[in-house]
C-alpha cells in the first residue's frame, strides 16, 4: 500500500497526504529527479538563489534537481510545523518521517529557505500555531521575531 497520496490542500494547491499512519522514522517517497553536479547548479541561472525549491544537495559533488512532473514528492508543502524531513542516502534523496504520522495528515517539510532581502515574497500559509508568516527555516526564523520588535 502507497504511505501517500495527492489531495487538495488546506495550505497551497495540492499537497500529499498519508494514507494511514506512518511510524517515525519510515522512508515515505523518493524525492526524484536528475542527478547534476554542484558545479554546474552553481552557475545554471534557474537555482540562483537559496530558495531554488526543487535542488537538493546530495553531497560536496553532487545536487538533484527534482523539478520534473513525474517527481510526486515535489507536491509536499513547507510547513513551520513539519512532519517529515529530506535526506539524501547514497544518490538518492527521501523524504522520511520525523515524527509518528496520523492518516488523513499533510506531509509536510522545512522547505528551508534562508532570511534575506526576498523574505516577504514567500508568505507561509502553514496554519502551524508557530507559524511565522513567511517561508523561512527554523533556525532563522528568530531573525523575523526580532525585525517585527524593531519595526522593520
Ligand atoms: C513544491 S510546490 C508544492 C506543491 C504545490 N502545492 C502544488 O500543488 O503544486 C511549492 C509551492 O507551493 C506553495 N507552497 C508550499 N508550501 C507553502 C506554504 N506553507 N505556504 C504557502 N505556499 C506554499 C508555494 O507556492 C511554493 O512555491
Ligand atoms: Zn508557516
Amino acid at each position: 500500500m502507497k504511505l501517500y497520496k495527492i489531495k487538495k490542500s488546506n495550505i497551497d494547491k495540492n499537497g500529499l497526504y498519508a494514507n494511514c499512519d506512518i511510524k517515525k522514522g519510515t522512508k515515505i517517497i523518493e524525492y526524484k529527479g536528475k542527478i547534476i553536479s554542484v558545479a554546474q547548479s552553481e552557475i545554471d541561472p534557474k537555482f540562483n538563489n537559496n530558495k531554488a525549491i526543487y535542488l537538493f544537495n546530495i553531497n560536496k559533488k553532487f545536487d538533484l534537481d527534482g523539478n520534473y512532473r513525474s517527481n510526486t514528492a515535489r507536491l509536499i508543502n513547507h510547513s513551520c510545523n513539519p512532519n517529515c524531513e529530506v535526506f539524501g542516502s547514497g544518490l538518492k534523496v527521501w523524504v522520511y518521517a520525523m515524527k509518528n504520522i496520523k492518516k488523513g495528515e499533510e506531509l509536510s517539510y522545512d522547505y528551508g529557505f534562508s532570511f534575506d532581502e526576498d523574505y516577504k515574497k514567500f508568505p507561509c500559509r502553514c496554519g502551524s500555531e508557530n507559524c511565522v508568516g513567511y517561508i523561512i527555516r527554523e533556525g532563522s526564523r528568530w531573525r523575523i521575531k526580532k525585525s517585527r520588535k524593531i519595526g522593520k
